[in-house]
């Protein structure tokens, strides 16, 4: 049977569909339209708007955007309402939620009558929920983003969320910063609409969207309030009709080879080490795996060209108006798969061209002077994580590359809170310090909080890195020798649930190893003792427990995933 189009699509059937359907287009006109507008082709937006979301501020303005590209090319917009997620505003953290918005979003397109869909999103976890979500759906989808905020000026220094943000809280637990200028910095430092202004995760996957085709490559980068992001919105109204015409399934984006480029360009970004976690799950429902080895050859042949904060000078307007995504891929030429295609079937080399007009190369380096020849993260595996952990080498100290000492462990964030800033502590600067218990299977929901802060009584001395390893996140904004997704997590048993405080570990970036040096028979006593945290009985808790995977497969809902994976 040919699929019906429009308001016509997917009506419900309870043994009369052409009754469903009368009634569907009955409801439809009582809120005024005509039979003309509902016999069009129906282009869904995902309105993520909320009060509970800064980042998403714009979204009434750029939807209405969307709406008038989609009318000019002859489709019916109609916009519907999805879970929303803003970092700070979730508790026990926004990752817990990140499957769920995926899942909502999904359940949203599927069931409703649309040919095509807009995703309005920016907020880190709201773009790789989007692409999951379409990806399961089926249903051609154009990805539009908020866009990035833009940097304040404040007392001769440019401040944006979100690494600033941590320097001068840092500066403020060291002492060195007072109250009353802290409150100060609090007002400044994010001060219009849009993402975090950082190379944080939600610029990082704003570039990947990019890269893997779902917007032009432009899209990732446009400022919040700028013109042009709302000139953008337009096309991809425009561009979710053309879809109508020509479906491209999402999935159709997400090849082995489309996502090698995305990881290149994570890796050339310094981008978030979040970023990898959730290309995983994207990937993963296309039935894309990543190897974490594959990943460190990328990363050993892929240059550092980007020179943004957190780990360098710029911000995200910087990188924009130095030439963007078209800059930089067309310097990363070689080493991309260039015949990807994006949703209008143009290639990624047709994509580029002959390249930008301008490139600014304070932001970003030429193949020959790159901000570092290497790749920003690495995978480690050993002992400690028989599946894999990320560092983050761009943002770490490279004095601690190749550290062997002995742990201080935390048993979650709570005893972490508890104790982190006892003046008895003890605790030295070479130290390292193990967070456990917050992976994606915890209570917690995989936080960022594997930025470990440095003891209050070490940062006065002046101590500003120390090696930290968990089995939970970073923010994208974040810096320091941070090992991070260590799998398996300890709810799951892995071997982090055995390490104890006075044990040595083995970081060697070297040899990509993370090893816990504690003999057979020791470990396997504490096996027998350890028993795994209680699960919680009801609810999203409940289904996160039971159903997500690891890291490494992108902590996704595994009844989620393509049959087989
Ligand atoms: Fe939304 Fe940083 S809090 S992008
Ligand atoms: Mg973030």
């Amino acid at each position: 049977m040919e699929e019906k189009k429009g308001l016509a699509r997917n009506a419900a059937n309870y043994g009369d569909r052409e009754f469903a359907l009368y009634l569907r287009r009955s409801f439809a006109k009582s809120m005024g339209y005509s039979r003309e507008a509902l016999a069009r082709p129906v282009v869904g937006i995902a309105d993520t708007g909320s009060d509970l979301n800064n980042c998403h501020r714009t979204a009434p303005e750029l939807i209405e955007a969307v709406k008038r590209g989609v009318l000019m090319a002859g489709g019916l917009p109609l916009s519907f309402p999805t879970v929303s997620l803003c970092e700070p505003y979730l508790n026990p953290c926004s990752m817990h939620y990140r499957n769920l918005m995926a899942l909502d979003t999904e359940a949203m397109i599927s069931a409703q009558p649309m040919d095509a869909v807009v995703l309005v999103g920016g907020c880190d976890k709201t773009v790789p929920a989007q692409l999951m979500a379409a990806a399961s759906a089926g249903v051609p989808a154009v990805q539009l983003v908020t866009g990035p905020m833009s940097a304040n000026r404040f007392q001769g220094e440019r401040l944006a969320a979100c690494t600033d943000c941590r320097r001068y809280w840092a500066r403020y637990r060291a002492g060195e910063v007072d109250e009353a200028r802290i409150e100060e910095v609090e007002a400044a430092l994010a001060t219009t609409a849009g993402t975090c202004g950082v190379m944080g995760t939600a610029s990082t996957m704003a570039c990947i969207a990019a890269v893997l085709g779902f917007m032009p490559l432009e899209g990732a980068s446009v400022p919040a309030v700028h013109a042009d992001r709302l000139r953008i919105a337009e096309e991809a109204g425009a561009q979710a009709v053309r879809l109508i015409h020509k479906p491209v399934k999402p999935t159709e984006l997400l090849t082995p080879q489309s996502i090698e480029n995305a990881l290149r360009v994570l890796l050339a970004l310094g981008g978030s080490t979040n970023a990898l976690v959730h290309l995983a799950a994207i990937a993963g429902r296309a039935g894309v795996a990543i190897d974490y080895h594959r990943l460190n050859e990328l990363s050993d042949t892929t240059p550092v060209l980007v020179d943004l904060k957190p780990t360098g000078e710029g911000y995200m307007e910087d990188f924009h108006f130095a030439g963007g995504m078209k800059a930089l891929l067309h310097e990363l030429r070689d080493l991309l798969h260039l015949d990807c295609p994006d949703l209008d079937g143009v290639t990624l080399g047709e994509r580029l061209g002959s390249g930008p007009a301008y490139v600014d190369r304070t932001y970003i380096k030429a193949r020959e002077n790159p901000v570092s020849p290497v790749g920003g993260l690495v995978a480690l595996h050993g002992s400690l994580a028989p599946e894999g952990a990320i560092l983050k080498r761009s943002a770490a100290t490279p004095a601690l590359f190749e550290t062997e000492a002995r742990c201080l462990v935390f048993d979650g964030l709570e005893d972490l809170a508890a104790r982190i800033d006892d003046p008895a502590l003890d605790v030295e600067p070479g130290d390292i310090m193990i967070l456990k218990g917050a992976g994606p299977l915890s209570s917690a929901g995989m936080p960022e909080a594997g930025y470990l802060p440095i003891p209050k009584k070490l940062a006065r001395q002046g101590v500003k890195d120390m090696v930290r390893m968990s089995d939970c996140r970073m923010s994208g904004t974040a810096f320091g020798t941070v090992v991070l997704h260590i799998a398996p997590e300890a709810v799951a048993g892995g071997p982090l649930a055995l390490v104890e405080t006075g044990d040595r570990v083995r970081l060697s970036v070297e040899k990509r190893s993370l090893d816990l040096l504690v003999d057979e028979a020791t470990l396997a006593a504490r096996r027998a003792r350890w028993t795994p945290p209680e699960a919680p009985r009801r609810g999203w808790d409940a289904l996160v427990r039971r159903e997500v995977t690891q890291a490494p497969q992108g902590a996704d809902l595994r009844f989620l995933l393509p049959e087989g994976q």
